[in-house]
């Protein structure tokens, strides 16, 4: 059963036990955060375990072991007073002791430009396929994954299809309630990537 909370996780990390999560995957805000967060979230992975984390490339929240890349679909927004940038970076912290699962290789890039399938529910919402690739790589059936800025719940519905428990946060109300909407299969489609 998927765990999903509705509150500030500056807030509700601080609360967490030391070492209480296997991995966090998470597509944190890239601004507003407090600057307690990232310790914290490193204190409730497991010692060894794995940390995932997009970013830009501008606003890299720590030293990766690895970085992969997403590309984004292009928009059309006014480039006149600097380029666009349709790519961003996923941070990966391995641990000693977090799961590493290559797939086939073409899966192994390390660059990936997976699409949404149907039109957003969430402004900043991710591919499932992207996140359910991460999942298989980084995690292990069975594990416990954090993401503490879950948005439309898209880490929580690929830990759902690929049997891992997860621990969503998300403070924005409506949010929240799509998130729990979503996970509860009322949002046709929305559970498989079709
Ligand atoms: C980039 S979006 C994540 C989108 C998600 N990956 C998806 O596929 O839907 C980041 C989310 O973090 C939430 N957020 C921002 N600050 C937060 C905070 N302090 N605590 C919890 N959630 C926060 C935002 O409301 C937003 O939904």
């Amino acid at each position: 059963m998927q765990e999903l909370r509705n509150g500030d996780t500056a807030i509700m990390l601080a609360q967490m036990q030391s070492g209480s999560v296997d991995a966090v995957i998470t597509d944190p805000p890239y601004d507003e955060l407090s600057p307690n967060w990232l310790d914290d979230l490193f204190r409730v992975v497991k010692p060894g375990g794995n940390v995932i984390m997009f970013c830009s490339p501008e606003n890299q929240f720590f030293k990766p072991d690895e970085i992969l890349f997403w590309i984004k679909t292009p928009s059309t927004k006014n480039f006149q007073k600097r380029c666009g940038r349709f790519v961003e970076m996923i941070l990966v912290k391995r641990g000693e002791k977090g799961a590493f699962n290559p797939l086939h290789w073409s899966q192994m890039t390390g660059v990936y430009d997976d699409r949404l399938v149907l039109p957003p529910i969430h402004p900043y919402e991710k591919p499932l396929s992207l996140i359910e690739r991460l999942i298989r790589i980084y995690t292990n059936p069975g594990a416990v994954v954090l993401d503490p800025f879950c948005g439309s719940g898209t880490t929580l519905v690929a830990c759902m299809n690929l049997k891992r428990k997860a621990i969503g946060i998300e403070k924005d109300h409506s949010k929240y309630l799509l998130a729990q909407d979503r996970l509860l299969g009322l949002l046709p489609g929305r559970l498989k990537g079709e």
